[in-house]
C-alpha cells in the first residue's frame, strides 16, 4: 500500500518521465490463458530506435467526479488523445489488485513514439512497458524503494497485463517471456532478459529493416487473434511446437548459426500467419505486397547466399533481419528491389542495448 501522505503537496504531486523500446519476437505468442498468462514461452529481440517515450504526471483525485473508476487523461505528441483511455482502464483494472492506490490518485499521460503514428508498428509493447515503468517508479517513491532488479520484474509483470509481449520490451537484447524448463529464472508473471553469455555475438547486433506495407489499424485486433486461437484444432500442436522452437534457438543462439536462426524466424512467421488462415472464422493479414517482399527475400537468398532473413509480426508489415555484416548489401537490395513494395516508408532498426530507462523531465 502506499503512504499518500509522502506525496509532496502541490499539483502535479509527482511527475516521472520513462522511454520504453518495441520488440519483435522471433518464436511468437499467439493464445493466452486467463490471467494474461501465454499458452506457450516466446523469444524476442527488443529494438533500439522504435521507442515509445512516456511522462506520468499524478496527483491526489478530488473527491467530486467518482462517475468513471479512475481519472486519466491522455494526450499523443501533445494532442489530447482521449481514444487511448478505454486500453489504459482496462490495464489499470488488471493491475489494480497489486496497485489497489490506482483510484484515489489523476494520471495525466503525455506520450509519444520515436516511429511514426500509424505506421502499423504496434505501439502496444512500448507504450504500455513505459507506462508501467512510470507507474512503479511512482510507487517507489512512496514505498521503500525496490532493487533494481525487482523493479524491473515489477514493471515487466505490470506491463504484461497490459499487453503480453509488452512484458519482454523491459529488457535489452534478447528476452524470453513464458515458462521453459531450460532456464529456471524463466516465468509466464514476467519475462527474463537471456544471458549476454548465452548469445553469440553475431546475434547482439543483429539488424532489423522494418518495412511498413500497411498503415492504420489492423482488420482483426491481436486481442481477437488470441481468443481465436481457443479451440483452434491445430493449437495443442502449436503450442509443443513453440516449446520446442524456444529450446532450438537457445541452442542456435549461442551457436552462432545465423541460418538456422533465419529458418527458425521464418517458419515461427508464416506458422503464425497459417494459425489465423485456419481460425474459425478465417482471416488474412497479409497484404499482396507482403508475399512479393517475402518471395524477393528467398530469391535474393538463393541467388547471392547473403544472410537476409523475415519475420512478421500480427499484420502486413515485414521485419527484415540480417547480421551487421551483411549491411551493405542488403540494403542495397532493399533500397532498389524492396523499397517500391512499401513506397519507401522504412525503418531501419537493430537489437537494442537498453531496455526501460528513465529519462529527464
Ligand atoms: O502482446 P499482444 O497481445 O499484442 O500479442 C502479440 C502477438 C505477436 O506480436 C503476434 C507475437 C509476439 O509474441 O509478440
Amino acid at each position: 500500500m502506499l503512504d499518500i501522505a509522502c506525496l509532496p503537496a502541490g499539483k502535479p504531486a509527482y511527475r516521472t518521465r520513462w522511454t520504453c523500446p518495441s520488440n519483435i519476437a522471433i518464436v511468437k505468442y499467439w493464445g493466452k490463458r486467463e490471467g494474461q498468462l501465454p499458452a506457450n514461452p516466446s523469444v524476442s529481440l527488443t529494438l533500439e530506435a522504435c521507442r515509445t517515450d512516456t511522462t506520468l504526471e499524478v496527483s491526489p483525485r478530488g473527491g467530486e467526479e467518482k462517475d468513471r473508476p479512475y481519472r486519466i487523461e491522455v494526450h499523443l505528441d501533445g494532442q489530447p488523445a482521449p481514444g487511448f483511455i478505454p486500453k489504459i482502464e482496462q490495464f489499470f483494472d488488471r493491475i489494480a489488485p497489486y496497485a489497489p492506490y490506482l483510484r484515489d490518485y489523476a494520471f495525466v499521460l503525455h506520450t509519444s513514439n520515436s516511429f511514426p503514428h500509424s505506421s502499423g508498428i504496434a505501439s502496444s509493447a512500448s507504450g504500455l512497458g513505459a507506462l508501467a515503468a512510470c507507474l512503479v517508479d511512482f510507487e517507489n517513491a512512496c514505498s521503500a524503494p525496490l532493487t533494481q532488479d525487482n523493479f524491473l520484474r515489477r514493471v515487466s509483470f505490470y506491463a504484461r497485463l497490459g499487453s503480453g509481449s509488452a512484458s519482454r520490451s523491459i529488457y535489452p537484447g534478447i528476452v524470453l517471456w513464458g515458462e521453459c524448463s531450460s532456464v529456471p529464472a524463466s516465468s509466464d508473471l514476467y519475462a527474463v532478459p537471456l544471458p549476454e553469455a548465452d548469445i553469440h555475438p553475431v546475434f547482439r547486433d543483429l539488424r532489423d529493416t522494418v518495412l511498413l506495407i500497411e498503415h492504420g489499424a489492423k482488420s482483426v485486433s491481436s486481442t481477437a487473434g488470441h481468443a481465436l486461437m481457443k479451440g483452434h484444432p491445430y493449437a495443442p500442436a502449436r503450442f509443443a511446437q513453440a516449446r520446442e522452437h524456444v529450446e532450438r534457438l537457445r541452442e542456435i543462439l549461442r551457436r552462432g548459426d545465423i541460418e538456422a536462426f533465419g529458418a527458425l524466424a521464418e517458419r515461427e512467421a508464416l506458422t503464425l500467419h497459417a494459425m489465423m488462415m485456419t481460425a474459425d472464422p478465417c482471416y488474412i493479414l497479409f497484404k499482396p505486397a507482403t508475399i512479393a517482399v517475402l518471395e524477393a527475400v528467398w530469391q535474393y537468398r538463393k541467388e547471392t547466399l547473403v544472410p537476409l532473413y523475415f519475420t512478421l509480426d500480427a499484420g502486413a508489415n515485414v521485419h527484415l533481419l540480417y547480421p551487421a555484416s551483411a549491411e551493405v548489401p542488403v540494403r542495397e537490395f532493399i533500397a532498389t528491389a524492396l523499397s517500391p513494395l512499401c513506397q519507401g516508408r522504412m525503418i531501419h532498426d537493430r537489437v537494442g542495448t537498453q531496455g526501460v530507462r528513465k529519462a529527464a523531465l
